[in-house]
């Protein structure tokens, strides 16, 4: 029999800086739906890729002093880059697509050309703002506080010349799309684009851009570079060979099953795509599905917020799997979820340290201890364990009911509620009591098999989520070969030879003390934090001048401290004594304590103010104030006192 195709996509990123966990949702979610489709036996096409063009792109490799396609190489090749992390993630995309591929480029000029052609796509004006000095074209909403982005100067109003997509033409069909169909999921997000965007009116779109150069250029007209959605979106079906003769996969795999997409790239996804295919003449994809952020604190993650979290980092202290697991198994998979530290660890001990990893272990230290590693084949019936496999047998459909809907968290929870069952399973049938009677082998290792076959078939339903922890399952309960861990098996008790011979393997998920781990990241995200800031900041330099007369009033001198102190019940001060070359000690004090140990300015010439008024501190007079140089360094306030030359003597003028 001809196997079912199933065809999925994430959204191909921007590299445009190294991607943070949030980024690694959607990923991973779609990965999980790939691995279940292969699971139930489909032929699978899951493509992932990069979207590589932009002004963006341009600006930042400008920024970097390279060119825009060494920028992006280094992003997504480089080390720590795009495609190491799908590999640290353990992703099985089974193809991956750059827009700076050149049978993609190829086929964007085709497929802009065919939709000239056929009049949807005509050549109109870009009515923006402009800035002169800069040479820059601003849409409204990129203006900065009305003005230039880059410069913050004026700008004036203008037109570029630009293509137009006639999106207009096809808001009543991609209307009735989303509406009469289940196209759009999940349904919430449907009102959504019809309220915001579609029944407002739909405008025409702006296809190409004149303004900058990293695009792809429209080849019959020099100067236009495609503009972002017709070379973004139809990624899903040039990876395919659509007007390109790099791949033959597009009459096998289309129209997509469904596009998993972030929710503020949904309106992209379910009103300019399918309407650009319409154009096209083209099928529809079958679905997109709008997915929830990962938050921080509430907030979204991003660079500029120095709020964004490693999952290099993650992966590294907890293991890929339970990275995985955590993502989808802790939110639901169309709403916001707000990612902490707490809510990670939590996830790791319950569901995988308490519950599945005690199931394993408890149950693979048994049979070696009760049977030396390998059940007898004679076991009781089963008598009294109806409900364990009826419930264990049933799973199978329950999860992939919510499987099919893409609620990994429900179908997760199915399994784990499998697990929980075994657990009290155990303790119900105290297999440490049966050991005592010999007359009871036959019920102990009829006990032992069944929570074997609980672990086989738990494990196989993760094989989504937990591939290498699912592959480690297996090892240790003495799964013989895949017919024991396919789809069809994952339904049927008995799949496990009664003779299994099983291994206590290693701990699958260790515990892990929350309190010390959660100390730890503190730590190492406040130091990444630290670093991530600027090195040098300045404070703002004065914007008026001061009289002449007034500066020469100022009377700075070298001083040499005789004596330094900290001043009691104090922090900050320090009071120094200082021989000011009037032979009578002068008596400064000053907050510096933070950044000087007293007994280290001993004998140091330094530079004081000493026609300031007198002022009391902590009951004593200061007179004058020392001079230091102060920035801010990665986000800390930094003091350095001028010290100079020991050749000056004391009381020399500074001027
Ligand atoms: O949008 N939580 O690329 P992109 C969940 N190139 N998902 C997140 C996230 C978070 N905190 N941060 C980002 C683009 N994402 C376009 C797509 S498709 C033809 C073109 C998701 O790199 C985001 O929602 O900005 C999006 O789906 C994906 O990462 C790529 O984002
Ligand atoms: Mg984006």
């Amino acid at each position: 029999m001809e196997k079912k195709k199933f065809y999925i996509t994430t959204p191909i990123y921007y590299p445009s800086d190294k991607l943070h966990i949030g980024h690694t949702y959607c990923t991973v979610a779609t990965d999980a739906m790939a691995r279940y489709k292969r699971l139930t036996g489909c032929d699978v096409m899951f493509l992932t890729g990069t979207d590589e063009h932009g002004q963006k792109i341009e600006d930042k490799a400008r920024e970097a002093g390279v060119t825009p396609k060494q920028f992006v190489d280094n992003i997504v090749e480089g080390k720590g880059g795009i495609l190491d992390l799908w590999k640290l993630m353990n992703i099985s995309n089974d193809r991956f697509i750059r827009t700076t591929d050149d049978y993609h480029v190829e086929a964007i000029q085709k497929i802009f050309r065919k939709m000239y052609d056929n009049g949807d796509i005509y050549k109109g004006k870009y009515v923006g703002k402009y800035c002169k000095p800069c040479e820059s074209f601003w849409t409204e909403s990129q203006l900065k506080d009305g003005c230039c982005p880059d410069c913050g100067r004026p700008v004036v109003d203008a037109e570029e010349e630009a293509y137009f997509f006639r999106l207009s033409k096809y808001a009543g069909r991609v209307r009735e799309l989303l509406v009469d169909t289940d196209f759009l999921q999940p349904r919430s997000r449907v009102n959504e684009m019809v309220n915001n965007f579609i029944d407002p009116g739909l405008e025409d779109l702006c296809v190409s851009r004149t303004s900058f150069t990293w695009g792809i250029p429209v080849d019959f007209d020099p100067g236009h570079v495609v503009y972002v959605w017709i070379d973004a979106l139809s990624n899903y079906i040039t990876a395919l060979g659509y007007d390109n003769e790099k791949y033959h996969d597009y009459e096998k795999y289309w129209p997509c099953d469904v596009h998993f997409v972030g929710k503020e790239i949904v309106r992209f996804h379910s009103i300019i795509w399918p309407a650009m295919l319409m154009s096209l003449g083209e099928p529809l994809p079958k679905r997109v599905f709008g997915h929830g952020w990962l938050l921080l604190d509430g907030g979204k993650m991003s660079k500029s917020k120095g709020n964004v979290v490693d999952p290099y980092l993650l992966a590294e202290r907890y293991g890929t799997d339970a990275l995985r697991f955590f993502l989808l198994r802790s939110f639901p998979f169309g709403q916001d979820g707000n990612f902490s530290n707490e809510l990670l660890i939590q996830c790791i001990n319950t569901d995988l340290a308490n519950d599945l990893g005690n199931l394993l272990s408890r149950t693979t230290a048994m049979v070696e201890k009760y049977f030396g590693g390998q059940l007898p084949a004679e076991q009781e019936g089963t008598d009294q364990d109806g409900e364990l496999l009826v419930l264990a047998t049933a799973l199978r459909g329950k999860y992939e009911e919510q499987m099919e809907k893409f609620a990994f968290q429900s179908a997760i929870a199915e399994v784990f509620a499998v697990i929980s069952r075994a657990n009290k399973y155990i303790d119900e049938n105290a297999p440490w009591v049966l050991a005592k009677d010999e007359a009871k082998r036959p019920r102990l290792a009829r006990v032992m098999y069944n929570l074997l076959e609980v672990l086989r078939i738990c494990g196989t339903l993760l094989i989504p989520f937990i591939p290498e922890t699912s592959a480690k399952i297996f090892n240790q309960i003495g799964v013989e070969n895949e017919d024991q861990t396919n789809w069809d098996s994952a339904a049927q008790w008995g799949a496990l030879p009664a003779a299994a011979v099983v291994h206590k393997g290693e701990n699958i998920f260790p515990r892990i003390d929350a309190e010390k781990e959660l100390a730890a990241l503190d730590e190492i995200q406040a130091e990444a934090h630290k670093a991530a800031l600027p090195a040098v900041e300045l404070e703002p330099f004065a914007t008026e001048n001061v009289p002449f007369d007034t500066f020469a009033a100022c009377d700075f001198r070298a001083v040499k401290v005789k004596a330094c102190e900290a001043v009691k019940k104090s922090e900050k001060l320090l009071r120094f004594t200082l021989d000011d070359g009037t032979g009578t000690d002068r008596q400064i004090l000053s907050g510096i304590h933070k950044w000087y140990e007293p007994e280290a300015l001993v004998g140091k010439t330094l530079v004081a103010i000493v026609n300031l008024p007198p002022r009391k501190m902590m009951g004593l007079d200061s007179c004058g104030m020392l001079i230091s140089a102060v920035h801010t360094e990665h986000g800390e306030e930094t003091l350095n006192l001028i010290i100079v030359d020991d050749a000056i003597p004391a009381g020399a003028k500074l001027c």
